[in-house]
C-alpha cells in the first residue's frame, strides 16, 4: 500500500539528510528528554547551543537533580519560559526517587513528571525507547495536512484525531526512532510553511494538497 511506500522514502530521506544534532549520538533518554524541552519554543540552532552547555553542566540526571535551582535557571537565560526549566529540575529529582536515575520507557510513568505532557512522552517513549508510538508537531501537521489535503481547521478536534490516526498507520512498526525524527526534520526542512519545496519533495507524488494546488493553503488555519 501507498503508506509503506511513503514510509520507506520518508526513511529514506532521513538517512541520506538528517541533520547532525548532538542528542543524535547516543540517543540517550536523558539527552533526547532535555532536547524535546528546549526544542518547545526555540529554533533548532538556539537548541543545539543550549543543549551543548546544559550537558556540559548537567552530563546526567543526578547532577541536574543535585544542583541549586538558581544555576539551573541561570543556564536556562535567554530561552524563556522558565517553567521548562523549573519542571526538568523538579522531574530530574522525581527520576532519582522513583526510578533511580533512569528515565522511565512508559508513557504512563513519564506522564506523571512534570513537564512532560503527551508530545513529550511520545518523542521519549519512540525516540529513546524505539517504542512504536507517532509524534505528531507542528511539523507533522503541516506535512500530514498536505499529504492527505486536510480540510478540517488543523487544530479541531477532527484534524487532530485524523493527522494522529494517519501518523500511526504510516509509521513503521520496529522505526519509530527514525520515522518519528524523518517526519519532524521533512516538515521543517522540505515542507515548509511558505514555498514548500514540491519540485524536489519525495513525496509529491502521493501529495493529495499538492494534485489539487493547494499545499500552501494547508494546513488550514481556524479564522479568529
Ligand atoms: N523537533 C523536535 N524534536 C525533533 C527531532 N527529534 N528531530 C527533528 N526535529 C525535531
Amino acid at each position: 500500500a501507498s503508506e509503506t511506500l511513503i514510509a520507506d522514502a520518508l526513511l529514506d530521506w532521513f538517512s541520506r539528510h538528517k541533520r547532525d544534532l548532538p542528542w543524535r549520538e547516543t540517543y540517550s533518554p536523558y539527552h533526547v528528554w532535555i532536547s524535546e524541552i528546549m526544542l518547545q519554543q526555540t529554533q533548532m540552532e538556539r537548541g543545539v547551543e543550549y543543549f551543548r552547555r546544559w550537558i556540559a553542566r548537567f552530563p546526567d540526571v543526578s547532577s541536574l537533580a543535585q544542583a541549586p535551582q538558581d544555576e539551573v535557571l541561570k543556564l536556562w537565560e535567554g530561552l524563556g519560559y522558565y517553567s521548562r526549566a523549573r519542571n526538568l529540575h523538579k522531574a530530574a529529582q522525581m527520576v532519582m526517587e522513583r526510578h533511580g536515575g533512569t528515565l522511565p520507557p512508559s508513557m504512563e510513568a513519564l506522564l506523571a513528571l512534570p513537564g512532560i505532557g503527551p508530545y513529550t512522552a511520545r518523542a521519549i517513549a519512540s525516540i529513546a525507547f524505539g517504542q512504536d508510538v507517532c509524534v505528531v508537531d507542528a511539523n507533522v501537521e503541516r506535512l500530514v495536512s498536505r499529504l492527505y489535503n486536510i480540510e478540517q481547521p488543523v487544530k479541531s478536534r477532527q484534524a487532530q484525531k485524523e493527522i494522529s490516526e494517519y501518523g500511526q498507520r504510516l509509521l513503521p512498526k520496529g522505526h519509530a526512532r527514525d520515522f518519528n525524527q524523518a517526519l519532524m526534520e521533512f516538515g521543517s526542512l522540505v515542507c515548509t510553511p511558505r514555498n514548500p519545496s514540491c519540485p524536489r519533495c519525495t513525496l509529491a507524488h502521493w501529495c493529495r494538497a499538492r494534485e489539487a494546488g493547494v499545499q500552501e493553503e494547508r494546513p488550514v488555519v481556524a479564522k479568529a
